[in-house]
């Protein structure tokens, strides 16, 4: 595992965005897995203006969102769809068809999650997998405790996550649904990489407890630490818990 320490959170987006850029100009067919969230916004703001100087093609892009609210549409202003037209498939040459979000809105939502982990096989797996961590030490919306080997599946949001994501709720908790469809922890480890951005003093205590702490089921971001192929980005306000006491290989 490597983990990469900035000065400052815009060495941290720039980073990344050039690792996923680098993805998209080595593979004939890359496969993205994507995130959301306030911290994903820069690292797609830097992918669209590389685009729009003309410096990286998306015809060839697939990619597969890591999770979406239960209930809400995609022309929902607060859905995970709606996010990634904004920020960053509306400004890029992606075929609509190769851009996966999972349907919140499913007549069966089982079923949905079935397909979309056929999907991502059928694409031949993912190549690059963005995530961020929320506080209670999810990625994706894997809130603990969610078993290592768990696959796309419908989970309950916990409290802490509901009034973490609430900005984008009018500040109300309760307008969060309490439910979202999220890629597992297994489904997550089968890609062939993986990068985790947190910037951030409110990250700090989290990413240490991720690093430092014991790989549990508690804390899904601990489970890259299992990763043959991980690479942890942190700016210097998100590393500051970081005890650098791990005993793997950095
Ligand atoms: C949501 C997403 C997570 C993401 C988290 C971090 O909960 N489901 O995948 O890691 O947001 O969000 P932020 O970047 O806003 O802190």
């Amino acid at each position: 595992m490597n983990v990469i320490v900035t000065d400052n959170p815009e060495q941290a987006f720039q980073c990344i965005a050039d690792m996923i850029a680098n993805e998209i100009r080595r593979s004939s067919t890359p496969v993205l897995g994507l995130a959301t969230g306030r911290t994903m916004e820069n690292i797609y703001r830097l992918l669209v203006q590389q685009h729009k100087a003309g410096a990286l093609d998306f015809s060839d892009t697939t990619s597969f969102n890591l999770d979406e609210y239960v209930g809400l549409a995609p022309t929902d202003p607060n859905s995970y769809h709606h996010y990634m037209q904004d920020h960053l498939f509306a400004h890029v040459n992606m075929e609509a068809s190769r851009a996966h979000v999972p349907n919140g809105i499913a007549p069966e939502l089982e079923v949905e999650c079935a397909h979309y982990e056929a999907a991502i096989h059928a694409a031949g797996g993912i190549d690059l997998q963005l995530l961020g961590i929320g506080e209670t030490g999810h990625i994706g919306f894997n809130e603990p405790p969610s078993a290592f080997d768990s696959r796309t599946r419908v989970v309950h949001l916990d409290e802490v996550t509901r009034r973490q994501n609430s900005c984008m709720f009018d500040n109300d908790p309760d307008r969060v649904p309490s439910h979202a469809l999220t890629m597992g922890v297994g489904t997550i480890l089968d890609a062939r990489r993986l990068v985790l951005v947190a910037v951030g003093k409110g990250k700090a205590a989290i990413v240490n407890e991720a690093l430092n702490g014991p790989i549990s089921e508690t804390v899904s971001a601990s489970a890259i630490r299992l990763h043959d192929n991980a690479t942890i980005i942190l700016d210097t306000a998100a590393a500051s818990d970081w005890k650098r006491t791990t005993r793997w290989r950095c």
